[in-house]
Formats: C-alpha cells, sequence, structure tokens
C-alpha cells in the first residue's frame, strides 16, 4: 500500500477513451493506491475526472488535467501545474498513443503524422519538462508505454514505427539522464483487453491470441499497471534503459 509514499506522479492518457479500464487509468488508480500524489492528463477532460472520482472515492489524493500532450505549450503546462499543486516531481508514465489508420500502405499523409505525432511528441514534450523538476527534487522515474508492436511486423505501419521510435528515445533518455538519477524505462503490451481495442475485439482476434500467446489470453490494464508500477517505484533503483514485455509470453516464441 505504500510502494509509492510521498512521491508525485504524472500518468498521461490517464482517462479511458470508452468506458472501461484503459493502461493509464489502471496505473493512476495503482499508483494512487501505492500512495503517490497524482496528476491523472487526458486530452478529455471528463475521462480524467471519472479516474480521479475513483481514486478520491477510495481514499487516494489526485488531480485531473486537461492537455493535449503532443502540443508543446501544453505539455509544459502539465507540469507547471503538477508543480504548484504538489510541489515537485518524481514519476511521469507517458501513456498517450494512438494506432489509427490505414493498413499498411494505404495509410494517408494525416493518419501518418498524427500517429507519429502523438505515440512520439507526447513522450519528447513531456519529458523536456519534466526533467528539469525531477533534476531539483534529486532523482526521478519515467516510464513509456511503447508496445510489442515494436518487434513484429504489425498492420498499422505508422503504429509499429512509432511504438520502435518509443524504444529508442526511451534507451536514449536512459543514458543521457542517469548522470541525474533519473532512470527511463519502458513496458511493452502485447495484446491486452483495453476500450482502444474494443472495436477489433471478435473471434478473429481472439484465435490470433491463441495462436500467439502462450498463456492463451488477452493481459488486463491491472497487468500493465502492475509492470509500470514496479518501474517507477524504488524497487526497480538499478533498472534504466529497459523494455519490459508485458505480453504473456509472446516474445518468448
Ligand atoms: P485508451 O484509448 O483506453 O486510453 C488512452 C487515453 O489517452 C484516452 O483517454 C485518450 O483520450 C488519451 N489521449 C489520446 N491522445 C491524447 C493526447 N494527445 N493527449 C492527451 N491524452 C490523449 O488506450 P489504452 O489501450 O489504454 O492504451 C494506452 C497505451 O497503451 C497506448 O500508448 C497504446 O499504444 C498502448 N498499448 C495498448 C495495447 C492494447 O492492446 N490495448 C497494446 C500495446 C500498447
Amino acid at each position: 500500500m505504500s510502494r509509492l509514499k510521498d512521491k508525485v506522479a504524472i500518468v498521461s492518457g490517464a482517462g479511458s477513451i470508452r468506458p472501461g479500464m484503459g493502461n493509464g487509468k489502471a496505473t493512476a488508480i495503482l499508483f494512487a493506491r501505492e500512495g503517490a500524489k497524482v496528476i491523472a492528463v487526458d486530452k478529455n477532460l471528463e475521462a480524467a475526472v471519472e479516474t480521479v472520482k475513483l481514486i478520491v472515492e477510495a481514499g487516494g489524493e489526485a488531480k485531473a488535467v486537461q492537455a493535449d500532450v503532443t502540443r508543446e505549450a501544453e505539455a509544459k503546462n502539465v507540469i507547471d501545474t503538477t508543480v504548484a499543486a504538489y510541489g515537485k516531481l518524481d514519476i511521469l508514465f507517458n501513456n498517450v498513443g494512438i494506432g489509427l489508420g490505414g493498413s499498411g500502405l494505404k495509410v494517408t499523409e494525416e493518419e501518418w503524422d498524427a500517429v507519429m505525432g502523438t505515440n512520439l511528441k507526447g513522450v519528447l514534450f513531456m519529458c523536456k519538462y519534466a526533467v528539469p523538476e525531477m533534476e531539483k527534487a534529486g532523482g526521478g522515474a519515467i516510464v513509456n508505454n511503447a508496445s510489442m508492436a515494436a518487434f513484429y511486423g504489425h498492420r498499422i505501419y505508422a503504429y509499429a514505427t512509432s511504438k520502435a521510435g518509443v524504444t529508442a528515445l526511451t534507451r536514449s533518455l536512459a543514458v543521457g539522464l542517469a548522470k541525474y538519477n533519473i532512470r527511463v524505462n519502458c513496458v511493452a503490451p502485447g495484446f491486452i483487453d483495453t476500450p482502444m481495442v474494443q472495436p477489433i475485439m471478435g473471434e478473429k482476434r481472439e484465435r490470433n491470441v491463441e495462436a500467439r500467446v502462450p498463456l492463451g489470453r488477452h493481459g488486463k490494464a491491472e497487468e500493465i499497471a502492475s509492470a509500470v508500477l514496479f518501474l517507477a517505484s524504488d524497487e526497480a533503483s538499478y533498472i534504466t534503459g529497459q523494455i519490459l514485455c508485458v505480453d504473456g509470453g509472446m516474445s518468448a516464441t
């Protein structure tokens, strides 16, 4: 219950695009349960407020902030608001990601730019303004959300390419920020049952999961949250620059 006691944490994409439990929402709830003060960021304010409501009802501490993290000024405002509210910043979970667009080469320029922009610029700008605050706090932990799509051929090229970019950015940040005692790691979720993938759930996806995932089922958002909590906590104090696959064993096949 106190693995993040006295820590201040930002979770981006802390809502869910549809009713249900997304990876950011589950992580914000778990961070708060473990004692962190949480800033729940989402471009959809209502979704962030819903997450905060669940945290506060359970006795935790959290505030909702509306921001599009791909806009540099809005990312800066998230960090400023966090420090104004809670005095410091220890943990950042860059969870925002989208996977829209046409399959393969059918992708349009707008779709490509939207996916690459969202999945990469969001991480970059949030880190740009979070890092100076973490330096002031004597260190910190950043966890980024990539995907197993970074490692396997994926139908949506922009998604896979952007997520591979997230792994590269994670390693570069880890090397560059180690001198400030800031650790940077990444989770790579496999098939997770979240609101984002609801539209593509069905028999075909179930068969795919059974065939490719040794544990034979979808993961849950709460199982991503547990991995993020570990990497964000002091229990991972000697771990940086790593990609933790949370994929039911898919990467072992
Ligand atoms: P979700 O769609 O349920 O939640 C994402 C939230 O991010 C939404 O509330 C949305 O409003 C918000 N958001 C989107 N763009 C934003 C922006 N520019 N600024 C601020 N907020 C923004 O999604 P889910 O499934 O929980 O996914 C979260 C992350 O997990 C993504 O990075 C996704 O790529 C990754 N992931 C998900 C997998 C899955 O199977 N669900 C598998 C691998 C990775």
